[in-house]
């Protein structure tokens, strides 16, 4: 997992700041350039040298299944519009998941040098030293962060509502573009609270780990227990912070 990582890191850093070949997804600011593929190459290439007989669901199309209990789960690049405009934001992502548990994480920063990291059990670290969460206990006191899925402006489960009602609330909010980043650095306490619909499980397997394992909590938008191809997400430090989120996301339902 680290050597395809560090693989995966070379290639994002020998293109950035050039010119990308640059294409559009489902939507038209959904982009994918040829780092994002060759990332993705290098990585399914390599895991399948060590492991040929695992399943392997990569964003960029590498979907590999082999009837597998083990699933490689990957995002090339999770930031690639930051990435495609040259934005220093963005990592890679990947993650182990074994008969339906993420086992094994890392989210790697090309550009900060920080390599966030965890094994179930074991922790969660960046680079060699160990994290955890805040210890910030009142959402008065949080430094939030979000992101909005690709197509947001139809205001999607209230994506938009929710937004207005927490900045509405005079607290600081970021959007750093990169959801995996978003829970890594919950994770290390820069952080201290993160919602986001619509993401999916390659957005978030790896950071869903390294955010437990440094003490967070996870849960959807109503504090029902979360899994990685839920379509809401909301993860904190684990204080009262939680369920005061959940009020908040609460109101556009009502
Ligand atoms: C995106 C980022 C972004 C989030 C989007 C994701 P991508 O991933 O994680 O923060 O708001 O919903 O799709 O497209 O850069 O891999
Ligand atoms: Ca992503
Ligand atoms: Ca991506």
């Amino acid at each position: 997992m680290f050597e395809a990582a560090d693989e995966a890191v070379k290639i994002l850093k020998q293109y950035f700041e050039t010119d990308l070949e640059i294409g559009r997804k489902r939507d038209y600011n959904d982009l994918v350039t040829n780092a994002d593929k060759q990332c993705e190459a290098k990585i399914s290439e390599i895991i399948n040298n060590y492991y040929p007989e695992h399943n392997l669901l990569g964003e960029e199309g590498g979907d590999r299944k082999k009837n597998s209990d083990y699933v490689w789960i990957v995002d090339p690049i999770d930031g690639t519009i930051n990435y495609a405009h040259s934005v220093p934001i963005f990592c890679v992502s990947i993650a182990l998941e074994i008969k339906g548990e993420v086992v094994m994480g890392v989210v790697q920063s090309p550009m900060t040098n920080e390599k966030f990291r965890a094994v179930k059990g074991e922790g969660a670290y960046l680079n060699d030293k160990k994290i955890s969460v805040s210890d910030t206990e009142y959402l008065k006191d949080s430094l939030l962060v979000t992101g909005f899925p690709y197509g947001a402006k139809d205001n999607m489960d209230h994506c938009i509502d929710h937004f207005v009602n927490f900045i509405r609330l005079g607290l600081p909010i970021r959007r750093l573009g990169s959801a995996a980043m978003d829970i890594c650095y919950l994770a290390c306490g820069r952080f201290d609270g993160f919602w986001e619909i619509n993401l999916n499980a390659w957005d978030v397997a790896a950071g869903y780990l390294i955010l437990k394992e440094a003490g967070g909590k996870v849960t959807d938008f109503f504090g029902k227990d979360y899994s990685i191809y839920d379509k809401q997400i909301l993860a904190t430090n684990g204080r009262k912070i939680h369920d005061e989120m959940i009020k908040v996301l609460g109101k556009a339902y009502k």
